[in-house]
């Protein structure tokens, strides 16, 4: 009798097995299509923690293997996540159906304790009014040249003497150049918007207390968004224990110290300060009657959209120019003539081999990997993903930089002569048109990037004094890591030596 029970579970067990494993296998070959393998309840969770700390790497090959370039990943107590590097999605998502995929709660969420009700975290009315206003400020003459001047001064007082005086040390210094461009564009960025400056690149004194603070908070809330259960950090935040308790401090500091700029801007406004004094967004915002709050949250969603997005994109051509001469080469070739005459507008328009570099390098690395909305409303895609009420969709500028049926066989490689019409050597190249639905590093549609010319021409200025005058010397042949966070970082930065170069004249 024992026996024969023993004989039944045995039998009972190996069936379930067997269902089991078929079952499993049957998951993995529509794995190949879908995305990763996926179970009853748990759905990917299993696949996802084993990738979660190669997030960029796992999604790219994942779409590689999808005919349509989209997958979907379904999460234990979490919404389901659809990942697409489909352009013709893309363009339904930020474009033709604009309106049904907003950035959503799951997203404002992360962000809203830091940005409040800035541009950069909200939807609906609040944006579209916020966004009326800062598009025309961008339109201006007069915030162009300011942004201009401001860089001008930046580039030639603080950045050129800095890596000057790593040259004169007859290299034996080394300078993390990632670190010298995130200052800079702190620096840029709050004089623009602020109308104050944190001057960070006076490496003699401490780290400045605002950067500090911007750096600690934009890190743990981008962290946030990387826990497999979104419970983990909301339970954390009420407890106000571990790093939700270092957000909180570095919140306040952030609130506080751009709130007392705000109201030194508004009494200085009251008083009737010279126009000089009324160029930055700050001024402007108030001008437009604005609360300070508004203003206050506004501003800091400029802060936080324009500081590490430029300084991230230049460290990855400075180190794709230390790997590829012949690019460099003809970099200079650009270059050169025109920094001895003064740039100005015009002659950062002419840049184009230029603006190819930078396409290319923010191509293979974007500042922004990922950039997620959240589904209003059932919908389907144009490649026939259907999506339900609250997915997250994902489009992801990292994977489509490295998909062959977008960018041919050497999508990995750093070639920006693919940005041209022609490869051969014409005397005029010109840049080809491409949608920005196949390269949506800035975003594309109603949202796209309000800082796009400026970030141009804030990253052509630098590339061109920096290369004109030095030669940059990565310290280590490893290849650098790319880590993606809320914006892009190297790990470790990008340590470096520095070396005059052999220079026809600068003004
Ligand atoms: C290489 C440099 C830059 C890149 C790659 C970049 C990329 C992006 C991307 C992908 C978005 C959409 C993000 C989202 O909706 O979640 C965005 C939005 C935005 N960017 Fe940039 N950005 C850059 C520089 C700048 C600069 C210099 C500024 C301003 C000083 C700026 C201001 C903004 C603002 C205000 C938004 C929000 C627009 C809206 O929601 O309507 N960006 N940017």
């Amino acid at each position: 009798m024992s026996f024969l029970v023993s004989f039944c579970i045995i039998a009972f067990l190996m069936t379930i097995i067997s269902i089991l494993s078929s079952s499993s296998t049957k998951k993995t070959q529509e794995s190949k299509v879908n995305g990763p393998p996926s179970y009853p309840l748990i759905g990917s969770i299993l696949s996802f923690n084993k990738n979660r700390h190669r997030l960029l790497q796992w999604y790219t090959e994942l779409l590689r293997l999808s005919p349509s370039q989209t997958i979907t990943i379904p999460l234990l107590g979490n919404r389901r996540t659809i990942v697409t590097a489909n352009p013709e999605n893309v363009k339904y998502i930020l474009k033709t159906n604009f309106f049904n995929f907003p950035k959503g709660k799951p997203f404002t969420d992360l962000l809203g304790d830091l940005l409040g009700q800035g541009i950069f975290n909200v939807d609906g009315h609040s944006w579209s009014s916020q966004r009326k206003l800062a598009s025309h400020e961008f339109s201006t003459r007069s915030l162009r040249s300011f942004a201009f001047e401001v860089l001008r001064e930046e580039v030639e007082t603080r950045i050129v003497p800095v890596l000057s005086a790593a040259a004169d040390d007859a290299g034996s210094t080394t300078v993390d150049l990632q670190d010298v461009l995130k200052r800079f564009a702190f620096d840029v960025v709050c004089k623009v918007s602020l109308g104050w400056d944190p001057d960070c690149l006076d490496l003699t004194r401490p780290v400045n207390p605002l950067a500090e603070a911007f750096d600690t908070a934009a890190e743990i809330s981008a962290r946030r968004a990387t826990e497999p259960l979104y419970a983990v950090w909301k339970v954390k935040r009420v407890l106000n224990v571990g790093s939700e308790r270092r957000l909180r401090e570095a919140i306040e500091t952030v609130h506080e110290l751009v709130s007392d700029i705000v109201r030194a801007k508004k009494k200085s406004l009251e008083i009737g300060m010279g126009q000089e004094a009324k160029q930055d967004l700050l001024s402007r915002f108030l001008a437009a009657g604005h609360d300070s709050d508004i203003v206050r949250d506004m501003v800091i969603s400029f802060i936080m959209a324009g500081r590490d997005t430029t300084s991230a994109a230049m460290t990855w051509l400075f180190w794709l120019l230390s790997e590829n001469d012949d690019v460099e080469r003809k970099l200079l070739e650009e270059v050169e003539p025109l920094m001895s005459v003064r740039l100005g507008f015009e002659e950062l328009k002419e840049m184009s081999y230029m603006k190819a570099c930078l396409c290319e390098a923010m191509r293979l690395y974007p500042p922004v990997s990922w950039d997620s909305k959240h589904a209003a409303n059932d919908d389907v895609l144009p490649d026939g993903t259907h999506v339900k009420k609250g997915d997250k969709v994902t489009y992801f500028p990292y994977g489509m930089g490295r998909m062959e049926n977008l960018w041919g066989k050497d999508c990995e490689e750093f070639k920006p002569n693919r940005w041209f019409d022609s490869e051969q050597e014409i005397t005029e190249p010109v840049l080809k048109p491409v949608s920005p639905f196949k390269f949506p590093v800035f975003q594309a549609g109603p949202r796209v990037c309000v800082g796009k010319e400026m970030a141009f021409m804030q990253m052509k200025y630098i590339v061109g004094s920096v290369v004109s005058r030095f030669e940059i010397i990565p310290v280590s042949k490893h290849k650098p890591v790319f880590v993606p966070l809320l914006t892009a970082h190297m790990v470790g930065g990008l340590k470096v030596k520095i070396k005059r170069r052999e220079v026809k004249s600068h003004p």
